[in-house]
């Protein structure tokens, strides 16, 4: 039987972090996958999760089975710290996953039980595991526009004309934050805008929240959520811990279903419930524990919020070098937009040929439609890629 499998395309990203680790070359610099390396180059694990794992490792007494959702108190602090109070926690339904990946996939799952016919709306570009997924599930996508490859802002007039084609029925994939892989994001205003079409068409939104902390603050990052989330009927929200807590590897993640009627919610609830039981039953536990423990602790919490904005601040330094070293290299204010990008990505826009040119001359790992990732910089590397983006040409 397995004969009739067919070779699945590797993930661009995964096979990124493959070539850059298997490169000899002391030099390279590898700006590809987003985890975030502090400026010796580690992923440190932060201080606070380090601490709640102490004391979980002297407290906890059992590793029998959660709850299905996973464990209610991660589901109230994460909430809380996505949604704050813009609604009513009686309006969500939300169940622990396994990771933003696992938020993502459990959400498309629900979409697809709700409505077989559904059709998710994508930006152009978005994360390319989204639009695998959707792939592997067989979900129709429609892309919107979203990235101006003039500008490198958003295209807003192509993105709100593209989402107006939605209909009931028909969900919208966004960023709540950050975009991945782009870094160009709406603002509040433009948020405002989308809201009305997606009210208008009746279209659900779905947000990707992966990055929240990354950009100009934890609340400042989750506004957009917290606005589409009060004012349409039901919002889907897939909430990634992996980034800022820094907990990559234990899949860490929470998917929402907000209503406007919290008598939808048990509706909602038993659904989130039913679709882990069908595809792991309990999702993981370890980093949402933690992640509960130091959202619920006050030290615990102030440190973890201190070291997340030194995170950021350090991104936003790397940008701000960057787009200068840039400009004074080639004499233009053309790279601008790295300063004005927010998260872990920019996206250069630039050809796949350039991209290979900086791997192969100079050792520079980038995904191939010329995302860097911010976080895989420090002050030393950040002249060596300005360089070398000038010396091949972009
Ligand atoms: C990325 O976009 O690099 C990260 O979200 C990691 C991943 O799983 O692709």
């Amino acid at each position: 039987m397995f004969e009739s499998l067919k070779e699945q395309p590797a993930d661009k990203i995964l096979m990124l972090m493959q070539a850059y680790k298997e490169d000899p070359r002391e030099t390279k610099i590898d700006l590809g996958v987003g985890v975030y390396k502090d400026a010796s180059g580690n992923t440190p694990i932060m201080h606070s999760v380090k601490a709640a794992e102490k004391q979980l490792w002297e407290a906890e007494k059992t590793k029998a089975y959660t709850g299905l959702a996973g464990d209610p108190a991660f589901a109230d602090a994460m909430v809380k710290l996505v949604l704050g109070d813009s609604v009513p926690r009686a309006n969500v339904a939300a169940a622990a996953e396994p990771g933003g990946t696992g938020a993502v996939r459990q959400a498309f799952d629900l979409v697809r039980s709700a409505n077989p016919e559904a059709r998710v709306f994508v930006s152009n570009p978005t994360w390319p595991n989204h639009l695998s997924i959707l792939k592997h599930m067989g979900i129709e996508m429609v892309p919107y526009r979203y990235f101006d490859d003039e500008t490198r802002g958003v295209d807003f007039d192509g993105m709100l004309e593209d989402i107006a084609q939605a209909k009931k029925g028909d969900v919208v994939l966004l960023h709540g934050c950050c975009h991945n892989p782009t870094g160009a994001n709406l603002n509040l205003t433009q948020w405002k805008e989308v809201v009305a079409v997606l009210l208008k068409t009746g279209a659900t939104p779905m947000i990707d929240i992966a990055y929240q902390g990354f950009g100009d603050g934890l609340d400042e990052d989750a506004a957009a959520t917290r606005l589409v989330a009060s004012s349409v009927p039901e919002t889907l929200i897939a909430a990634s811990c992996s980034k800022n807590f820094g907990i990559y590897r234990e899949r860490t993640g929470l998917l929402m279903a907000v209503s406007q009627d919290a008598s939808a919610t048990k509706l909602n609830q038993g659904t989130l419930n039913y679709l882990n039981r069908q595809n792991f039953s309990f999702p993981p536990d370890h980093g949402a524990r933690l992640v509960t423990m130091v959202l619920n602790d006050d030290a615990l919490r102030a440190d973890w919020m201190a070291e997340l904005e030194a995170v950021r601040n350090s991104m936003l330094g790397l940008r701000e070098q960057l787009a200068s070293e840039l400009q004074r290299l080639s004499g233009s204010d053309r790279f601008g937009f790295i300063a004005q990008h927010r998260g872990m990505f920019s996206r250069l826009g630039t050809t796949p040929e350039m991209v290979e040119k900086l791997r192969a001359d100079h050792g520079i790992y980038m995904v191939g439609d010329s995302r860097l990732n911010i976080a895989g910089l420090n002050k030393t590397t950040v002249p060596i890629l300005a360089k070398a983006i000038i010396e091949v040409g972009i």
